[in-house]
């Protein structure tokens, strides 16, 4: 995820305290890369992995999907190809502008900070938003997940238990502990490796679904 050499030093600086990086700190990183290094140029192949795993327990993710720190919209989406009525949220300009470009109007997009949103949803799909966080923003940010799902309401994720550089961000966190953050508000319904991820990312990666309680 981490981007190119010359832009390492931003990944450094910008920390906002609980909330972690600010959107200072993502915009000069699309404003010095056209492409920044966690973007896959297309949607993760993780996505249809965990739908699988949903449709398996029995559950329906849908109708209203979010997609929090959206990025360039690819998993948006192909979330919205596949019929759920998708927001994607980001609150760095340049990434909804590249996600409007790429997608136009096939998604909701909106700028908005994930912690202070009020709109909720019956399902979120996470992938790499939640490990762009800093550790000591993962209880506020587990805290925001909750309260904008619907009671029952899916949080459906994919983490990184391994980065090549633990400085971060991305900031890897082991299955274990992100139970520990999340069962005060969800019933944890898998929690297991990923079977499917991109070759760039494989044997790094796990899954979660969880249930808001
Ligand atoms: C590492 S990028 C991942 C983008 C996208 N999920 C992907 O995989 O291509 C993290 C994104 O989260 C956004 N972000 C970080 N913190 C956020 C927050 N508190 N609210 C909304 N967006 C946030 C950043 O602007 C950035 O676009």
């Amino acid at each position: 995820m981490r981007g190119t050499r010359s832009s390492r030093s931003l990944w450094q600086a910008g920390l906002h305290g609980h909330t972690g990086h600010g959107p200072a700190f993502w915009q000069a990183i699309y404003d010095a890369e056209t492409r920044p290094g966690w973007d896959m140029d297309g949607p993760t192949p993780l996505l249809n992995e965990l739908l699988d795993m949903v449709r398996t327990l029995g559950l329906d993710p849908g109708p209203e999907l979010a997609v929090p720190g959206c990025g360039f919209g690819h998993d948006a989406a192909e979330l919205a190809r596949k019929g759920f009525r998708v927001t994607g949220v980001d609150f760095t300009e340049a990434a909804l502008e590249g996600a409007r470009t790429r997608y136009g109007d096939l998604v909701t997009w909106r700028r908005e900070d994930w912690f202070e949103g009020a709109t909720t949803f019956d399902a979120l799909f996470d992938d790499t938003c939640f490990v762009a966080m800093p550790p000591e923003a993962r209880p506020a940010y587990v805290a925001a997940c909750a309260r904008r799902l619907r009671p029952g309401g899916l949080w459906l994720g994919a983490f990184f238990h391994t980065v090549k550089d633990p400085s971060g961000p991305p900031y890897p966190i082991a299955p274990e502990s992100l139970r520990g953050l999340a069962e005060k508000d969800f019933q944890i319904l898998h929690l297991a490796p990923a079977e499917h991820s991109h070759p760039r990312r494989a044997g790094r990666e796990f899954l979660l679904v969880a249930r808001r309680n």
